[in-house]
């Protein structure tokens, strides 16, 4: 394990214990709440991706208990690899809770060599790919397990992201870090705020984070015979907030954006 995936482990698993909103399990969900969860977003709800029964599903580094849940109560054979063992953990809770089963492993992204060949209908990434600073190991690894016809979700931080709520003038958000490729994308280490069960908030350190640039995210789609079907641009923000707030920032760029691709060759 090299230092960064050890920090990185060290820095999710604090994460886990402080209860971050991505490490919570959704332990309240029936399958419809499931396919809404799937095709929550207009431009991804025209697809009608509702059917996931007997599909062979693999939740990159998507641990936690939160898409592991979605396709397997939707009919999905699900298999999850995620780097941190608390979120691995909640994953295995939730499906003994809900009664399905569920292939767990524990790994880095950028090596799926423990599954086959053409082996996914669906490889779902919630966001993960920025703990990284080189994607295209992964997106070679996507293809090989992808069958023909599979499907690829992926979100990543916008590259033009790299703004404060509290930097705001009335110019706008200044972004703080020039466009590279693969350069930390929290040069500055800001702790994350985590909002725990009493409203307060305890400050965290959080993982590394790398920029993607566009052109890395499309191309390394394209390379890899991904076509790119839908984009959506999230989240969403509003822009009438009050500036210098979290959802004031949001409507100036989608911060988190997510590309819906399917392996064509
Ligand atoms: C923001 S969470 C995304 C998944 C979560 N289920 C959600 O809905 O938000 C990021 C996940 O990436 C995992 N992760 C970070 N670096 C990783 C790596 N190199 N390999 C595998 N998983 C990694 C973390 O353990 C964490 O579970």
């Amino acid at each position: 394990m090299d230092e960064l995936i050890k920090y990185n482990q060290e820095r999710w698993q604090a994460l886990v214990d402080a209860g971050v909103e991505y490490t919570r399990p959704y332990a309240d969900y029936d399958p419809q709440k499931a396919i809404d969860y799937v095709n929550r977003w207009a431009d991804i709800k025209r697809h009608n991706l509702t059917d996931w029964t007997g599909k062979d599903v693999l939740c990159l580094a998507s641990g936690g208990g939160q898409q592991s849940v979605c396709f397997s109560l939707t009919g999905g054979n699900v298999s999850v690899i995620d780097l941190t063992p608390g979120q691995l953990k909640q994953d295995r809770e939730m499906a003994e809770k809900y009664g399905y089963s569920l292939r767990v492993e524990q790994g880095d992204m950028r090596d799926l060599s423990r599954f086959e060949d053409e082996s996914f209908d669906l490889v779902y990434q919630a966001y993960s790919i920025n703990f990284i600073p080189d994607p295209w190991t992964v997106f070679a690894e996507v293809k090989r397990v992808l069958k023909p016809n599979g499907l690829y979700y992926l979100q990543f931080g916008n590259p033009l992201w790299n703004m404060e709520e509290t930097d705001w003038t009335e110019k706008g958000y200044p972004i703080r870090q020039p466009y590279v490729q693969g350069q930390p994308s929290n040069p500055d280490e800001l702790p994350w705020d985590v909002e725990q069960p009493d409203g307060t908030y305890i400050k965290v350190e959080g993982p590394k984070e790398f920029c993607h640039t566009f052109g890395t995210i499309f191309n390394g789609l394209g390379d890899n015979g991904m076509y790119i079907f839908a984009m959506v641009e999230v989240p969403e923000g509003d822009a009438s907030a009050k500036p210098g707030t979290w959802e004031h920032l949001k409507s100036y760029l989608p911060v988190w954006p997510a590309v819906w691709a399917k392996k064509i060759s």
